[in-house]
């Protein structure tokens, strides 16, 4: 099969940890005879060095015509980079938001699986972690407050800042289908996740989802509010399969979920439209107070360009190689910094991210 990709390493430590994504890719190609052809873009900070904004229409157009797009991570440090001098819709974030709404992108997967190999890195209490957990968060990612109208005014001397957190039926209804088809390939149960006890946007997603629901008598859905959520999380994380959010609570609480797997630096995610094309990345940032110190854990975007080979090229059996590659190494006792600890007894080994990935491409 030939595969076409589109790749944006970013900023920070986004290049380092796609070239690794991009090692793995080649090794599994070489493996199961396909041919892969990736083209770079740029995006966020690296496009506004180079363009003087955050994504260019060339960019665009090149993702378009890729079948998937692999990106590292975009952004800097808020407080020392320049771009953030800059009007915020020519920050580096402008650049993700503007791809993911010009893709229509509006459904985000983020699998957050405790892996027995990495349970002495979960903080939470031993009876909790021993229990382990698979869930996947579907956060919607085009509406919302995230696209909402926002302005800032001075209004009687005072300064006054709006966002508008908005969705229509339709938006609420597409994604809520997404989860419903997606529990009922998995344990066939969708907690979704709102604040219906003080917002109307969350009135109307919880009685559009409990329509969606009536379509799939298999699947179990109950409702839950998000601050309670944020607690569960911590409290029982075992209970979720699929939970089912809008955009921001699901930015929020897919953090949240990384951090009891382990490290944000293990949660890979897949941002879907209709189609098979999809922008696979890590959930985390990019990190640059680690850039270009071969420190990074390259993993979670290792696990996103396994997510590509499913959602994208239906490619399941490379997937799971990929997936098994990351488990052995997890086993045999590799960590880079992030989930490594150095209890004594811990046998573990110390690496980099460039020896990580070469360590995952070797057991494809
Ligand atoms: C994420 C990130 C982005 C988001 C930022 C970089 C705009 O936090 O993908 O979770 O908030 O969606
Ligand atoms: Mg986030």
């Amino acid at each position: 099969m030939n595969l076409n990709i589109t790749c944006i390493p970013g900023d920070g430590i986004g290049p380092e940890i796609l070239s690794e994504a991009k090692k793995v890719l080649l090794k599994m190609a070489e493996v199961y005879s396909h041919e892969i052809l990736f083209t770079d873009i740029l995006m966020g900070g690296a496009s506004i060095d180079a363009h003087g904004v955050p994504l260019t229409e060339d960019a665009v157009l090149k993702a378009k015509k890729a079948d998937a797009v692999l990106m590292g991570s975009i952004g800097g440090d808020p407080v020392v980079s320049p771009w953030y001098k800059l009007e915020p819709k020519l920050r580096p974030e402008a650049g993700l938001l503007k791809l993911r709404k010009e893709l229509n992108l509006f459904a985000n997967l983020r699998p957050a699986v405790l892996y027995d190999e990495l349970k002495e890195a979960c903080p939470l209490r031993e009876e909790i972690a021993s229990c382990g957990f698979d869930m996947l968060i579907i956060r919607e990612l085009t509406g919302g407050l995230y696209f909402g109208e926002r302005k800032t005014v001075i209004e009687n001397g005072l300064r006054k800042a709006y966002d508008t957190l908005v969705y229509d039926e339709n938006e609420v209804r597409r994604i809520a289908v997404k989860a419903f088809e997606i529990a009922s390939k998995r344990k066939n149960q969708v907690i979704s996740v709102d604040k219906a006890n003080v917002l109307d946007s969350s009135r109307l997603w919880r009685s559009v989802v409990d329509e969606v629901k009536k379509d799939y008598p298999d699947v179990t859905l109950s409702h839950m509010l998000v601050d309670n959520c944020a607690m569960q999380l911590v409290k029982n994380p075992a209970q979720f399969d699929v939970i089912l959010t809008e955009n921001m609570f699901g930015d929020i609480l897919s953090d949240e979920a990384s951090m009891i797997a382990g490290s944000i630096g293990m949660l890979p995610s897949a941002s879907l439209n209709e189609t098979k094309f999809g922008l696979y990345e890590p959930s985390h940032g990019s990190a640059p107070d680690i850039a270009g110190l071969d420190l990074a854990n390259p993993l979670a975007t290792i696990l996103s360009a396994a997510m590509m080979l499913t959602y994208s090229f239906s490619l399941d059996k490379e997937a799971a190689a990929i997936e098994k590659a990351v488990k052995q190494v997890l086993r045999e006792g590799y960590r880079t910094g992030d989930i490594y600890s150095d209890k004594a007894a811990s046998g573990l080994t110390k690496v980099g991210c460039r020896k990580m990935g070469e360590l995952v491409a070797e057991r494809i």
